[in-house]
């Protein structure tokens, strides 16, 4: 029977209690753990992906991305505190819905991660070009710092940078609770900034027409800036290190993700009330696609110059337009400071999943080796840095946004009906943290991820396809006949001594996982 490999919950669960970590984490550390892991490319570059899709009414569009992850939140945290060892998503589906769904699950989450610090490379680029023609008077030529869909050859300073998070993870570096408070309060203050300057000179004829291209541009752009929202994650697997985590996971959690959903309203709302969000057309009045050649060449164009929908660094570009040049200038060495850190998350998360797939059987051993005198995966590190620097080098930000929603949408969709599928098999088995309403949450979330799935281009759904049957042979190919689960071996390595430590950056007051601090 295809779905009969499962993973023993309770093998699982007997290593993860080996390992108890002190419950240190209040509500407010937590709040802010998921603002760190929050805010980045989403909103200081996608906002002009948005506007392309749905105009001023991107507002709503992030209030509806908002609301899906709160819900998907609540079904992934119940999740997590049950089952807080690395792989989480993965290793949940594989002992609830058998080995073909995780794998499945694990093969989305490569989307989710690598292809996710892939966009964030791109974003950081943006705003790194604009430092160095703003601070050293160094304008670089497009052809190396746009992806060929953009308009250019390949993005060199979106190629390094991953190459340059590629190797700090080599080394083993981890971000220090001190930094990771330190870039939080660099980004509120950024946003909070941005706030403060362009909402008073907003002007209400900049909101018409709301939404030029219907509801289905809105669903577009909730489907596209769900990206900002996602990271919210990094607070569900830091369950086990929480105090009274039936109180303070959800106050974390949908703590969070309303700061951020606040934020990005009142930051989206200055950005069309000063300088416009409407979408660029073609000559026959067709939207441009986002990210689209046609796109990139209308804004060669005069009307591309004055268009946010246009700027690689929309917020910074507000600014500067609306007479607040050194202001923009600060918010973006903001955002060149803090993005590097969105990156390092994201592929910290995925060595961690690939690692345990490895371990598991279904991907090649040699992915789970540790390096003898960094203790890191150097080998699964450096291959995933390769692929992001690739995508980083050659594709635009919202294509690699959209693709890595996919894959995110996916693996939260199926962790809902997972943990729904556990209350009615297993309802007596203790749970840290119980999602509340449970019967309407999870359909809810499950829903949600499925319209904003379907509301992605149909480019991304083809890509996204298209993975899904590479991975299906990969799996036949290979994992199948390699799982140890599949052999009879049982064997839970998801908190050996030398597995990488979470994705999450230590805070004050948490128990330090090992690993050199930067
Ligand atoms: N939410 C993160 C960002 O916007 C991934 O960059």
């Amino acid at each position: 029977m295809i779905f009969g490999r499962v993973k023993s919950l309770d093998a699982i669960l007997a290593t993860a209690e080996k390992k108890s970590l002190t419950r240190s984490l209040g509500a407010f550390q937590l709040t802010m753990l998921g603002v760190g892991a929050i805010i980045g490319t989403g909103i200081f570059v996608l906002t002009a992906e948005a506007a392309q899709k749905a105009g001023p009414g991107m507002m709503i569009a992030f209030i509806i991305a908002g609301a899906v992850c709160a819900v998907a939140a609540l079904c992934y945290a119940e999740m997590s505190s049950m089952v807080p060892v690395s792989g989480s998503a993965y290793t949940y589906s594989y002992a609830v819905m058998g080995e073909l769904l995780a794998w499945m699950v694990g093969w989305a989450l490569v989307l989710e991660y690598t292809v996710a610090a892939g966009a964030v490379s791109v974003g950081w680029s943006g705003y790194f070009v604009g430092l160095l023609r703003e601070f050293a008077g160094l304008d670089l030529p497009a052809a190396f710092t746009l992806g060929p869909i953009d308009g250019g050859i390949v993005n060199v300073p979106a190629f390094l940078i991953a190459l340059l998070v590629t190797w700090l993870l080599v080394i083993g570096t981890r971000e220090s609770a001190a930094i990771n408070a330190v870039l939080v309060a660099i980004k509120i203050a950024a946003l909070t900034l941005f706030c403060i300057l362009a909402l008073p000179v907003m002007q209400s004829s900049n909101f018409e027409p709301f939404a030029p291209l219907g509801f289905g541009g809105i669903s577009a752009a909730a489907a596209s800036i769900f990206f900002a929202y996602v990271g919210f994650d990094a607070v569900s697997t830091a369950a086990e290190e929480t105090k009274n985590p039936q109180r303070n996971m959800p106050i974390g959690l949908i703590g969070s993700l309303a700061i951020c959903t606040i934020f990005y309203i009142l930051v989206a709302a200055g950005v069309i009330g000063t300088v416009g969000a409407q979408p660029l057309f073609d000559a026959n009045g067709a939207v441009l696609a986002a990210g689209s050649a046609e796109l990139a060449a209308a804004c060669a164009t005069a009307a591309g110059e004055g268009a946010v929908v246009c700027s690689k660094e929309a917020l910074a570009w507000t600014l500067r337009e609306i007479g607040w040049q050194q202001v923009g200038n600060l918010i973006g060495l903001a955002a060149g400071l803090a993005l590097p850190s969105v990156i390092l998350m994201m592929m910290f998360g995925q060595t961690r999943i690939f690692f345990v797939m490895s371990r598991d059987g279904l991907l090649p051993p040699v992915l789970s080796k540790v390096h003898p005198r960094y203790k890191t995966p150097h080998v699964v590190t450096m291959i995933t840095g390769v692929f992001v620097a690739f995508f980083a080098a050659l594709f635009p930000v919202g294509a690699l946004a959209e693709i890595s929603n996919a894959g995110t949408l996916f693996a939260f969709a199926m962790v809902a009906i997972a943990v729904l599928v556990l209350r009615r098999t297993d309802p007596t088995r203790h749970r840290p943290f119980r999602t509340p309403a449970i019967y309407l949450v999870a359909p809810l979330a499950v829903g949600g991820c499925l319209y904003l799935f379907f509301s992605l281009s149909g480019y991304t759904l083809t890509l996204t396809a298209s993975w899904a049957i590479v991975g299906l042979i990969v799996y036949f190919g290979y994992s199948r006949s390699h799982s140890h689960v599949g052999r009879g071996i049982v064997d839970t390595h998801e908190d050996d001594a030398d597995v990488p430590p979470q994705p999450v950056p230590p805070l004050p007051g948490a128990p330090t996982p090992g690993g050199k601090q930067a």
